[in-house]
């Protein structure tokens, strides 16, 4: 059984105040929340310390990107070596807002994954069609070379440590999310192409995310399909009671799913 994620992940929003107010509220909600999931929050890096001082251990940190080298003449670059030792577990790969407003290479985002997981953080790597591309039926083509680019240097026995996230670019921020129906068969293929980049164990072992307006009204079809082990959430998860939400929803399907 994989075990179920949800990643919020708050992007250039809030103040201090805002993102303090957020933590404490995120962190009363899921109070008693149980190990059988496991919730990352993301907030900009300028905020990743004081939201680590206020997060329980049940709870993890994680960054919205990283850089590829451990330190050096990099100016405004964070390494993965400093997130670690901020207290980060998890930081987030080619998240398609960088690969159009930052210009990111598969390269480069490859290379972001293999240090990430040479310094102990899990990497969230994010893959997904722009409209254009859904609209020439080029979907599954262009995440198989998302995929295997991303993962080029990352080894069989590393592999089962990266979460991949299905993040359609139509669908991120548009109030316009996928179908779960959808979503599944997608996340089956990204499975199917692991299979044969690895191994079926590894294809049955990889925890693979839905990213793209999720909000409490949508997780349910999203949590039920049997291929989607979580999401990741952007608008939903600035407001505590919808991210609580969201995450109590996904531990409680995940359940009933594995009857
Ligand atoms: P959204 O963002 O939920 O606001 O669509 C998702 C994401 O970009 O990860």
């Amino acid at each position: 059984m994989r075990k179920p994620l949800v990643v919020g992940n708050w992007k250039m929003n809030l103040d201090l105040e805002e993102a303090r107010r957020l933590i404490l509220d995120i962190r009363l909600g899921l109070v008693n929340i149980d190990e059988d999931i496991e919730v990352v929050v993301c907030p900009p890096f300028i905020y990743l310390s004081m939201v680590n001082y206020q997060l329980p251990s049940h709870i993890k940190l994680g960054a919205q990107d990283v850089f590829w080298e451990i330190k050096g003449a990099y100016t405004g670059e964070i390494s993965p070596r400093q997130l670690k030792d901020i207290g980060c577990d998890y930081v987030i790969c080619g998240h398609s807002e960088r690969r159009i407003h930052l210009k990111e290479t598969n390269e480069m985002i490859a290379s972001k994954v293999q240090i990430s997981l040479k310094e102990g953080l899990t990497p969230i790597l994010c893959l997904g069609e722009t409209k254009e591309e859904r609209d020439k039926e080029l979907t599954k083509k262009v995440i198989e070379g998302q995929l295997e680019m991303g993962l080029k240097d990352v080894k069989i026995d590393e592999v089962k440590k990266v979460v991949l996230a299905y993040e359609p670019v139509w669908a991120i921020g548009s109030g316009l999310p996928a179908t779960g129906d959808n979503v599944n068969e997608i996340v089956k293929f990204i499975r199917e192409v692991i299979g044969k980049q690895y191994d079926s164990l590894t294809k049955d072992k990889i925890r693979i995310l839905y990213g793209g307006s999720v909000d409490v009204k949508t997780i349910d079809d999203f949590v039920r399909q049997p291929e989607i082990d979580g999401v990741l959430v952007g608008g939903a998860s600035l407001k505590a009671n919808d991210f609580i939400n969201i995450v109590k929803h996904t531990l409680k399907i995940t359940k009933e799913k594995s009857k």
